[in-house]
């Protein structure tokens, strides 16, 4: 194949390295006034979750990878420095376009200092482990939310015939070529699938992957592998099956929508009483979401790509909330919707069954007079209480959201303290809010 980017491929605008900047980050925060409804329309960046695993299949193939759609967000800085480090080329081809060439790979060690700071890292595992003959890094790190083991990833390696040895501080894989052969997951893990799909795809023969994780993003993942040349079948149900391949060429791939951003700001939107256009959202994406806002008394209009969430109307109404793999209700808006549920009429019960320590922010939302007891994994929330601006501290991306969900229907002042948890995940969330009406400034440690 032809080892330029495609015709038609946007003109190289800045061909700027890919850098993290979060180590300037420290101590920012935001000020929220809060007490606005949203009005307006907003549109919702490339999926987080969706440009990880797609930059690491780059390293699948030595012609250059094109990603459209991308976030500007700390997590793809990391990741991008990860790949940079490994030998890889990043580059943006325009504000939300990376070029990603992994021809002269040289070293198959991901950089433990940088997969300590971001799980998702460990994704690059596979595609080396796989295109190379070798994979190797540390336990990876990321939001403390709960204990997150990588047994699936390791196990599935071995079964496709990898030696997997750790040395006390480096995971060392290795096989010749990997065999393909049935793997039964013990836990449908979100990027154990998209490791051992990955892995799959340059494996000797057939691999069937059972109890896969069924998420939006690692069907957005098998789109750009087939896109690569890999024979994938069965993406997006709970068996996917690979025939493997010798090996795979560049591609151009379009990251799906951020279905936890567009979440994100319908939620806010609830909160507030607003009347907000989320723009380039997939809804089928999120129906668990739209359902519980039916059932909270929120108004949403399909249309198209377009969302409008219309609270205007009366108050919300409590609900319960279980917390549980796709399609079932995203654990990554399990926070934000617990500080809506502040506002709502009764008791609602927010079980979360896919972390099993992701409730430490309720400590925080109750600084702010949010009612929560938690018991286990479990919260129950009375509402609506009148909530009351204070300082409080973002522990992860999506505590950080929900607090200033919580600021946004707040009286008065609150003070979001380490939002640089919040950059990992969202792009410029406080530029969106004050697109729609909210008065929310960051402040640096100075200011
Ligand atoms: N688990 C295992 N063994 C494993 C892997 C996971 O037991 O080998 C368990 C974990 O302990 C946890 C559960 O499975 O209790 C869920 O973990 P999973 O592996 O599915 O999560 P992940 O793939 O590490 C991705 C997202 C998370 C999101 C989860 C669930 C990325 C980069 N991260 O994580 O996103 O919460 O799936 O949907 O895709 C976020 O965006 O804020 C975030 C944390």
């Amino acid at each position: 194949m032809d080892r330029s980017p495609e015709p038609g491929a946007p003109p190289v605008l800045s061909r700027a390295a890919v850098r993290p900047t979060s180590d300037l980050a420290g101590g920012m925060r935001f000020i929220i006034q809060g007490r606005v409804p949203l009005q307006g329309a907003i549109r919702v960046s490339g999926a987080k979750n969706a440009v990880l695993p797609a930059m690491a299949a780059a390293l699948l193939t030595s012609e250059p990878v094109i990603i459209e759609g991308v976030p500007r967000i700390e997590d793809v800085l990391i990741l991008g420095e990860v790949l940079t480090r490994l030998g890889a080329t990043v580059e943006w081809l325009d504000a939300s376009t990376l070029v990603i060439t992994a021809d002269q790979v040289r070293s198959f060690h991901a950089p433990s200092d940088l997969v300590k700071r971001m799980r998702a890292s460990f994704l690059v595992v596979g595609p080396l482990l796989a295109r190379f003959g070798e994979g190797a890094s540390c336990p990876p790190g990321g939001d403390v939310i709960g204990q997150r083991p990588i047994d699936v990833h390791l196990v599935g390696f071995m079964a496709l015939g990898a030696e997997v040895r750790f040395d006390g501080e480096v995971y060392w894989t290795r096989a010749k070529r990997l065999r393909g052969r049935t793997i039964f997951m013990d836990y449908p893990s979100h990027i154990g699938t998209e490791n051992l799909l990955m892995a799959a795809t340059l494996a000797e023969g057939r691999t069937v992957i059972r109890n896969a994780s069924a998420e939006p993003e690692v069907v957005n993942l098998a789109q750009m592998l087939i896109g690569m040349g890999a024979k994938i079948t069965g993406a997006g149900t709970s068996t996917i099956e690979v025939e493997g391949v010798e090996r795979l060429h560049g591609t151009r791939h379009r990251v799906i929508p951020d279905r936890i951003e567009a979440g994100t700001f319908a939620l806010a939107t609830a909160v507030t009483g607003g009347d907000v256009w989320v723009e380039n959202v997939q809804p089928r994406h999120l129906d668990s979401l739209l359902w519980k806002l039916g059932e909270m008394g929120v108004r949403v209009e399909e249309h198209g790509t377009v969302l409008r969430v219309d609270a205007r109307e009366g108050r919300l109404r409590s609900t319960n909330v279980q917390c549980l793999p796709y399609p079932g209700y995203p654990t990554d808006l399990q926070a934000t919707i617990g500080a809506v549920l502040t506002q709502a009429e009764g008791l609602s019960v927010v079980h979360e069954r896919v972390y099993d320590n992701r409730l430490l922010h309720v400590a925080e939302l109750r600084r702010l007079g949010a009612e929560i007891e938690v018991s286990g994994q479990t919260a129950v929330i009375r509402g609506p209480v009148a909530l009351a601006g204070t300082t409080v501290r973002a522990l992860d991306i999506r505590s950080g959201a929900a607090l200033v969900l919580a600021g946004l229907a707040a009286y008065g002042r609150t003070e979001v303290l380490d939002i640089a948890h919040l950059d990992r995940g969202y792009e410029s969330i406080d530029v969106k809010l004050r697109q729609l009406g909210a008065r929310i400034e960051r402040r640096t440690a100075i200011t």
